[in-house]
């Protein structure tokens, strides 16, 4: 079941829940807090799914982009996933020790990080019409973080994904994009449920196609 909220989506598969708590993500200190509001809603339970959505996104060049927006954005998008899976991990391997499920799933334990085609070096000549370096290189970069956590939490059962919402209709996206934020979440709320270990370490859109890193 799903429940549309202002700002949002509520869902609920069984006796689980999915709400949200925000955080700057490039504030280690906010990200402790999170966690302990989290850890409050769960009333002693595991989390069951980590969903890294923040991300900045500037339009520059590799002419016009500088040091400083680019560590700007390496830290929102690519630093502050990383930091956020360290501080929920406990949760996470809390629920995936506690699951009964077989294999990686998540509903048992999962992170999904929210990146982009954009980051795909495979992909980039499709769609370097808009350059982006900043944001291209720092959602690389979390495509690689998604891979090696795959690599790693998956071991404690802990599934790891890159999604693409595809192009989408928000302040970043602009109104020019092919995708209202509701097909796109719906999308993507579609996936989460087929995503097992043979997904772990992906990219996948909306639809659930995986992408070539
Ligand atoms: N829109 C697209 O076409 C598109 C395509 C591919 C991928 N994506 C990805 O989808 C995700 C969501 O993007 P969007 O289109 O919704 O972008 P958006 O309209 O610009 O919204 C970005 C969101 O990230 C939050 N945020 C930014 N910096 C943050 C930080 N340091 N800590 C916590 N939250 C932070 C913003 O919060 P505030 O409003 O409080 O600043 C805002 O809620 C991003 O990861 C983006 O890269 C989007």
């Amino acid at each position: 079941m799903e429940t549309p909220l202002s700002g949002g989506y509520q869902v609920s598969h069984g006796s689980q829940t999915l709400s949200s708590a925000s955080a700057d993500v490039a504030d280690p200190s906010a990200i402790t807090d999170a966690v302990k509001v989290v850890e409050g809603k769960l009333n002693g339970a595991g989390l069951n799914l980590l969903i890294n959505n923040a991300g900045v996104y500037a339009p520059v060049t590799l002419e016009t982009v500088d040091s400083e927006e680019m560590i700007r954005t390496y830290k929102t998008n690519a630093v502050g996933p990383l930091l956020m899976a360290q501080a929920f991990l406990p949760l996470l391997k809390k629920a995936a020790q506690e699951s009964m499920d077989k294999g990686l799933s998540c509903s048992k334990a999962a992170i999904v990080n929210i990146s982009t085609v954009m980051g795909s070096i495979q992909k980039t000549s499709e769609s370097f019409f808009k350059p982006v370096i900043s944001y291209r290189c720092s959602k690389a970069a979390l495509n690689m973080l998604t891979k090696c956590q795959a690599l790693t939490y998956g071991e404690t059962g802990i599934l790891c994904v890159a999604l693409h919402p595809g192009w989408v209709k928000t302040d970043m996206g602009t109104q020019e994009a092919d995708l209202t934020v509701d097909t796109s979440v719906r999308g993507l709320l579609s996936v989460l449920p087929i995503l097992s270990e043979k997904h772990s370490g992906s990219l996948l859109n909306w639809e659930g196609k995986v992408i070539p890193w």
